[in-house]
């Protein structure tokens, strides 16, 4: 059980609800360390795809917390940078794909969350930024690595340096977000998309995160490579045989993700 965090299943996708409203859902090192403990207990043989949310109607994440980082030191605040960074890079790592459901502000900590994601959908109350340098510090969570391979740099680096918040058809036009819907169906658009991912070979899904992620960071060669022998390593599966064996014989197959 957690203080700050809401955990569902909704059939094959989950369901994760950061609640702290009272802060705006800002995080503090508590719902990072549950965060941490949620991702490292995670089943991705029971889930196909997790759905990150914010609890309200106003905010996804309203940024780290604002009261716990007053009165850190050096030390202290790379630390806690470290731990935030640390909680991001298991959301992006984690071995099915994760749907950001941004229900209102993603600021500081709230936009780098969603960029740690794979896929970003908004309402469209939303509000994107990463306001740090108006607070004195910049980027602590990695914003400042991923928000430039989401919208290139000279749109990063406006953000980055402005400070300014960008609304939902903004972010939607320099292809932050994939898609922005009234805010009454988000979460029944993000949990859908979530489904018609969990309907897919779930080994092949998590195969082709693997490779887009690693890919990005090798060089080309290295990373068709490195694509080669994810998809031969495709065809030693059940799903593989079974999958195209339904093809070819016009049936239907529910994958078993082996
Ligand atoms: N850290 C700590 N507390 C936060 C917070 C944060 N990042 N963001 C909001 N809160 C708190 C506020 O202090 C306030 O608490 P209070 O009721 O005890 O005074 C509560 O959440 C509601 O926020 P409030 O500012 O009153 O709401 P608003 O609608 O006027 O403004 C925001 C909403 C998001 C624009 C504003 O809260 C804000 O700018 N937050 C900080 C965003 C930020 O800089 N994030 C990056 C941090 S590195």
């Amino acid at each position: 059980m957690y203080t700050h965090l809401k955990t569902e299943s909704r059939g094959q996708v989950a369901l994760l609800t950061i609640s702290a409203p009272q802060s705006l859902n800002a995080l503090n090192s508590t719902i990072l360390g549950e965060m941490n403990d949620y991702l490292d207990h995670f089943d991705a043989s029971l889930h196909r795809c997790l759905v990150i949310t914010g609890e309200g109607a106003k905010s996804f994440v309203a940024g780290a917390d604002i009261s716990e980082m007053a009165t850190l030191d050096a030390a202290a605040g790379e630390a806690f940078g470290r731990l935030g960074a640390s909680v991001f890079r298991k959301v992006e790592t984690l071995a099915c794909p994760v749907i950001a459901a941004v229900n209102g502000y993603a600021l500081g900590g709230g936009c780098e969350l969603a960029l740690a994601c794979d896929i970003r959908i908004c309402s469209d109350n939303a509000r994107f930024g990463q306001p740090e340098v108006g607070l004195g510090i910049i980027p602590g969570f990695s914003g400042t690595v991923r928000l430039a391979r989401a919208v290139g740099m000279g749109m990063a680096k406006q953000l980055i340096f402005t400070g300014k918040p960008i609304r939902s058809d903004e972010a939607l036009r320099i292809g932050l977000v994939n898609a922005v819907v009234p805010q009454a169906e988000l979460l029944d658009r993000a949990l859908e998309l979530a489904a018609q991912i969990a309907a897919q070979a779930p080994l092949a899904v998590q195969a082709a995160k693997k490779c887009i992620n690693s890919g990005w960071d090798l060089d080309a060669d290295e990373a068709i490579a490195f694509e080669n022998r994810a998809f031969g390593r495709c065809f030693a599966t059940e799903d593989q045989k079974q999958g195209m064996r339904a093809f070819l014989e016009k049936q239907k197959y529910e994958f078993q993700g082996k």
